[in-house]
C-alpha cells in the first residue's frame, strides 16, 4: 500500500489571516533569533493576539538544529502545554517543531529516538503548523525531520508520517525579504527535491505531478527571485515550488544529490541547499551513465520545461547543463573546490563522506545504486569539477 500525505494549505495574499480561524488557546512558536530580529514573528503574533490565542516564543533553533537544542525545546514545550506547535522559519525551525511536538507527549525520549515505526498520537494534545520563511526545504509539506548530531558530525534523518503538519501557511510576506544568497541556496534545494522526487524509485504519479511543476517553476523563477527580491510573483512561485517539491520527494524520496550533499554538509558545516545543489548535476551524470530508465525521466523533465531537444540522452544532458547554467547565474559553486575546502583535508574526509552517504536511505532509492568505489570517485570528481564519465 502507498499513501500520499500533505497538509491543509492556506496560500495567496494575506494567507496569514488563516490564523484567525484556528481553534485553540495556546500556541508554542518554534523559531530562531534571526527570524524574531527580522520582525517575521510579528505578523504571526498579531494574528494570534487578534484571535485571543496565547503564545510563547521559543527562539533558540540554530541552522541545522542540534539534538541538544531540540531537547531544550522539549522541556520548554512540556512546561507550556500548548494546543498548537508552530514551526516558523526555514527548514531548521519547521523540522525542530516536528521533533518538539513529539517530545510534548514523550518527554522521556531523546530526539534521535523518534522512529518511523512508533506511534506518538501527539494530536491528542496539540496540532502542528508550519509557516515557512525560506523557499527551499518543503518541510512544511513533508514529515521528515533532519537534525544534527554535533558530537558525531552527522545528520540524522528522523520523523514519522504523523509529523506531516496539519496546516501550512504560505504567505509571500514571510519570504520576500530573503537575501540573495539564501534565495539561491534554498532555491537549489527546491530544484533538487523536485528532480530527485520525480526520479526516485519510490515515485508514483502522485509525486511525479508536483515534482514536474516544481522543477518548471524553479527554472522559470529562481534566477528572477535572486536578481530582484522585490519581484513578488517570482517570490510567490518559488514558495509554491518549494512546497510542491516537498510533496514530491516527501512522498517518494530524495536521491544521491541529497545523500552526498548531506555528507559534505555534516562534515564541513555548510548550508543544506548549497551542498545538495552542488552534487545534483554530478549525481545526475552518474545516473545518466548507468540508467536508461532515469535518463528517460530526465528527458521527460527537460521536455516539460522546454529544455533541449532530440533523444532522451540529449535531453537529459541538456537538463544537467541547464542546472549548471542556473547555478552559475545565481552564484552557486560549481565544484567542491569552489567552496574553498582544502584539498588535503577533503581527501582525508572521503572515507567519512562515503560512510555517511552509504548510511542514507536516499542512496538506494535511485536506479543506479553506487557502492563505495563509485562514491569515492563521485566525491573526487566533484572536488575538481570533472564531468562524471563512469
Ligand atoms: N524536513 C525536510 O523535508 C527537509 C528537507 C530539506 C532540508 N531540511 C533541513 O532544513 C534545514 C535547512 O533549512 P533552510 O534551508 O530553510 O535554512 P534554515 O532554516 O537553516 O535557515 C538558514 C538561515 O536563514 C535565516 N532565514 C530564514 N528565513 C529568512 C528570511 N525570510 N530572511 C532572512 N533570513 C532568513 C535563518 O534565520 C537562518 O539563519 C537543514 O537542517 C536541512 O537539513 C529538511
Ligand atoms: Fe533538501
Amino acid at each position: 500500500m502507498w499513501t500520499f500525505s500533505c497538509p491543509f494549505i492556506a496560500y495567496g495574499d494575506n494567507a496569514l489571516d488563516y490564523l484567525a480561524q484556528i481553534r485553540g488557546k495556546k500556541a508554542f512558536i518554534v523559531t530562531d533569533k534571526n527570524i524574531v530580529k527580522l520582525g517575521l514573528t510579528k505578523p504571526v503574533t498579531d494574528q494570534l493576539d487578534a484571535a485571543n490565542i496565547e503564545y510563547q516564543i521559543f527562539d533558540e533553533i540554530e541552522p541545522e538544529p542540534s539534538l541538544t537544542t531540540i531537547k531544550k525545546g522539549g522541556i520548554a514545550v512540556g512546561q507550556y502545554q500548548p494546543d498548537w506547535v508552530i514551526g516558523l522559519g526555514g527548514g531548521s525551525c519547521m523540522d525542530a517543531a516536528k521533533a518538539i511536538i513529539i517530545l510534548l507527549v514523550r518527554p522521556d525520549l531523546d530526539p534521535d529516538g523518534i522512529v518511523a515505526s512508533d506511534t506518538y498520537n501527539f494530536r491528542d494534545k496539540a496540532r502542528l503548523m508550519a509557516i515557512p520563511t525560506t523557499s527551499g526545504t518543503g518541510s512544511e509539506a513533508t514529515w521528515a525531520i533532519v537534525l544534527t548530531d554535533t558530537e558525531f558530525q552527522r545528520k540524522v534523518g528522523l520523523g514519522t508520517t504523523e509529523c506531516m503538519p496539519d496546516v501550512a501557511i504560505l504567505d509571500t510576506v514571510m519570504v520576500a525579504g530573503m537575501p540573495p544568497q539564501l534565495t539561491a541556496e534554498t532555491g537549489m534545494d527546491v530544484l533538487t527535491h523536485a528532480i530527485e522526487g520525480y526520479t526516485s524509485t519510490w515515485g508514483t504519479s502522485f509525486t511525479d505531478a508536483p515534482g514536474l511543476i516544481a522543477t518548471r517553476q524553479a527554472f522559470k523563477y529562481l534566477a528572477k527571485a535572486f536578481q530582484n527580491g522585490d519581484d513578488l510573483e517570482a517570490r510567490q512561485e518559488m514558495m509554491y515550488a518549494a512546497t510542491l517539491g516537498g510533496m514530491s520527494f516527501g512522498n517518494s524520496m530524495a536521491g544521491l544529490g541529497h545523500s552526498t550533499g548531506h555528507a559534505l554538509g555534516a562534515i564541513f558545516h555548510l548550508p543544506h541547499g548549497r551542498t545538495v545543489g552542488l552534487f545534483l548535476p554530478y549525481t545526475m551524470e552518474y545516473l545518466i551513465n548507468g540508467s536508461e530508465e532515469t535518463t528517460a525521466k530526465y528527458a521527460e523533465i527537460a521536455r516539460f520545461c522546454g529544455i533541449g531537444s532530440g533523444t532522451d540522452l540529449e535531453c537529459a544532458k541538456a537538463l544537467v547543463a541547464r542546472i549548471r547554467e542556473l547555478a552559475k547565474e545565481i552564484g552557486q559553486p560549481f565544484s567542491v573546490k569552489d567552496l574553498n575546502i582544502d584539498k588535503a583535508k577533503y581527501e582525508e574526509s572521503i572515507p567519512g563522506l562515503i560512510d555517511r552517504a552509504l548510511n542514507e536511505v536516499m542512496t538506494i532509492t535511485v536506479t543506479r545504486i553506487p557502492g563505495e568505489e563509485d562514491l569515492d570517485k563521485i566525491f573526487r570528481y566533484a572536488y575538481d569539477g570533472r564531468t562524471i564519465d563512469f
